[in-house]
């Protein structure tokens, strides 16, 4: 049986990472989240004192990067040299700067680079998923890291559903102080995330699926009907 590469794209709010995980863990999967790993560069190059607007230096910075990565769908979880670093990277800090990092196109090739790597581990027997393969999910899998992926899918949704999504995550509420303070996490970081990487339209053989109207359980059934069929 050869693995099974599922790659999923998406702007923030769509679902992505929520419905990646349990697709992952429903089929015995691997899960890659590669938000993490520029979030996790991110958190390196802030820690490090590194100027974020000196691309050379960042650049130089990320090379270093001593990244573990966990690919337990049921417990993702990234360290950097050995300091556990999977909660601080969600930080609105964090959130606010990672596109600037996201957009340096070295830092882009670099980190492309272990996401194949990664992918590749998880068609080996001794990976995570024993060789049963990996779902990984960002803003250019599809496109770019693997094309070649069995199964593409990206995932949409308005920007008012996405705005809400968030606003509920991190506060709780859709109130308009709620939508307001989240839109820069939103609306900005996928204005600035789109100048390097198409994740609106979807490329040849990409299916789409907008979540606007769906609740989870409905998104997560649409996506399991279609890896199952490419069973
Ligand atoms: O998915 P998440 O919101 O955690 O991603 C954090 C950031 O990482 C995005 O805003 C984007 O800047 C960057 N990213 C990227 N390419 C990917 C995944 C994430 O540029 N494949």
């Amino acid at each position: 049986m050869t693995a099974l590469v599922v790659a999923i794209d998406g702007p923030s709010g769509t679902g992505k990472s929520t419905i990646s995980r349990r697709i992952a863990a429903e089929f015995g999967l691997a899960y890659l989240d590669t938000g993490a790993m520029y979030r996790a560069a991110a958190w390196w190059c802030v820690r490090e004192g590194i100027d974020l607007a000196d691309t050379a230096a960042v650049a130089a910075q990320v090379r270093e990067l001593p990244l573990q990565i966990g690919t337990d769908p049921r417990e993702p979880s990234f360290a950097v040299g050995g300091e556990d670093v999977s909660v601080v990277i969600r930080s609105t800090e964090i959130s606010t700067m990672v596109s600037a990092v996201a957009t340096n196109l070295d830092v882009r090739a670099q980190l492309q680079d272990r996401q194949r790597a990664a992918i590749a581990a998880e068609q080996r027997p001794d990976g995570f998923s024993g060789g049963r393969g990996i779902v990984a999910e960002g803003r250019d899998i599809t496109t770019v890291v693997a094309p070649d992926a069995q199964v593409r899918i990206l995932l949409l949704a308005d920007e008012a559903a996405r705005l809400a999504r968030r606003a509920r995550e991190l506060h709780g509420t859709t109130d308009s102080a709620a939508l307001e303070a989240t839109r820069d996490q939103v609306v900005r970081r996928d204005a600035d995330d789109s100048t390097v990487s198409n994740f609106t339209t979807a490329a040849d053989g990409v299916l789409t699926v907008d979540t606007s109207t769906m609740t989870l359980e409905e998104s997560v059934d649409t996506v399991r009907g279609i890896v199952t069929r490419a069973l």
